[in-house]
Formats: structure tokens, sequence, C-alpha cells
């Protein structure tokens, strides 16, 4: 794609100087010299210039349309699905949940291996939202009902910010999300560890208050299935943020998140739920257990 960049750039500059010098020399040459103004000879009609402007500029914008189509097909994922995808991202309001090949499903953060070209097939759950993690992909739209594929890759271990690009609702702006590169060994024991996960490594009473409370829509292990509704709550305290990067990720603004989630994120689909001041510190204490 910078080979491309590079040739747009030195055609344009060659027209560019082409033109200037034009604009210069009739400037300097047909420049009215005192009052005498001579109209200088008047051509129409001349078939030569009329070809030779209308075929350059033709081959040159039929030579880069054909050298961008290639640059295309080479940078492109297949969009036809013949191939598995590494990972799926699904977008949802106002979230991303993401899910690899052998179940393991979690939101926000973004999981990755290193050094290796991911094919990530993008999904929407409700409305058009716009993957974008600017220094790992290109953009790419999240389309109920019409998947779409792209290529995600990053060098270096590290974490990536992304966010959602497409205006989707009143909170479009907090669907930030972080893709986090790990090298492969790294990777692939994450992985296997939150395969392993299952209900029963929760703590008995809290946990039993959670899955009461909180468990139509949060699962808390990465392996249960999606409830569709809300994001699964699997590894809590490694997220920096809550709620798609509108809270820091702290005990008081998760206490805020149990008492008045509308409060925290106007909109957001979680009802406000009546709980007691007791089962809010249960609660907030088996989320602080959630790693
Ligand atoms: Cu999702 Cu904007």
């Amino acid at each position: 794609m910078a080979a491309v960049f590079s040739l747009v750039l030195v055609i344009a500059a060659v027209v560019f100087v082409v033109v200037a010098a034009g604009v210069v020399y009739s400037l300097a040459r047909y420049r009215s010299r005192g009052l005498s103004i001579i109209e200088p000879r008047q051509i129409f009609g001349s078939r030569k210039l009329e070809l030779l402007w209308t075929v350059i500029p033709l081959a040159i914008v039929t030579g880069l349309f054909i050298v961008t189509v290639h640059a295309m097909v080479v940078i492109d994922a297949p969009q036809d699905s013949s191939r598995p995808p590494d990972l799926v991202i699904t977008g949802h309001q106002w979230w991303w949940e993401v899910r690899y090949p052998n179940g393991v499903v979690v939101p926000w953060d973004i999981y990755i291996p290193t050094s290796r070209r991911l094919l990530a097939r993008i999904e929407s759950a409700d409305v058009i939202h716009d993957f974008w993690a600017p220094n790992l992909a290109r953009k790419m739209d999240a389309v109920p009902r019409r998947p779409a594929y792209i290529w995600l890759e990053a060098d270096t271990p590290g974490a990536y910010a992304g966010t959602c690009s497409e205006f989707c609702g009143a909170q479009h702006a907090w669907m930030r999300f972080r893709v986090i590169a790990e090298p492969e060994q790294d990777f692939e024991a994450w992985l296997k560890i939150e395969a392993r996960a299952t209900p029963d490594d929760a703590p008995a009473a809290d946990g039993r208050l959670f899955i009461e409370k909180c468990g139509q829509c949060h699962a808390t292990v990465a392996r249960a299935q999606s409830s569709g509704k809300g994001p699964s709550l699997a590894g809590l305290m490694t997220r920096e943020t809550l709620g798609g990067g509108i809270l820091r990720n702290t005990p008081e603004n998760l206490m805020l998140w149990l008492t008045n989630p509308q409060a925290a994120k106007p909109g957001n689909r979680m009802p406000n739920t009546p709980l007691t001041a007791e089962e809010r510190r249960a609660l907030l204490g088996y989320l602080e257990s959630l790693r």
C-alpha cells in the first residue's frame, strides 16, 4: 500500500509541476504590458490538443485504478469465509465481544498473539458499528447479518487502543476497547486457562447471589454461552475501564454501576436493579474476585 501511495504521489507531483509551469509561463508571457492590451492568438477546436488532454489523464487514472485494485486484493482479507476466522468480533450497543474458535468469549479486551496475521470476522448484534484499531488493521463496518473480514496483526506485544468509528447511538463515544497483543506462548496459555474455567470455580455464597441477581444477562467465565444481553464479566479485574471506557475500573465506580447503571452510562441496556446495601457490598466483593 505504501508503494501505491508513493506512485500516486510522484504522478501527482509531476502533474502539479507541469500545470504550475504552464500557469507561470502564461503569466509571464501574456501579462498586460502598460495600457496596450494585446490579445494572444485564440485557438478553437484543435483536435490534437483535445485528444492529448483527454487521453493522458484517462491513461493515468486507468493505470492508478488497476494498481489500486491489485493492492486491495493483496491487503484485504478474503470476504467469502472460505477459511474459518481466528476470532469473531461482535459489536453491541455499546461494547465489543470476541469469540475464539475454542469457545472462549470475552468482552472489551481483545487478546491476540503477536507476529501472526489473524483473520477476524466482524459482526454486529444490533445496529451498524465500525471496528477500528488504527495501529493494527483497517477500519471495518460491523453490519447486522452481514459479517465482514479483516486481517488483524500486531508486530510487538502491547495494548493497542481501539474504538467504534460509526455513530451507533447515544453512547457511541464510549465503545472503546483494547487489543492486547502477547507473545504466542502467553496468548495460548491465557486461552487455555480461560477455556478450562467453569462456573463452579465461583465462590459459593456471593456467587449464588450474583447468579440470582445478575446471572440472566452476565456470565462470569469466558466459556459460558453469551446471553446476548450483557457482557461476560470474566476477568473483570484485569480490565482498565468499565462501560467501554467511560469509567476507570475502581471499586467506587463498580459500586456506582451496581447502584445506578443508568447514571454511570445513560441509555445503556442494563436496568437499575433493586439491591439492598448489603447485597451491593456482597456483589462488589464477588466482582472483585473475578480475575
Ligand atoms: Cu458502535 Cu459507534
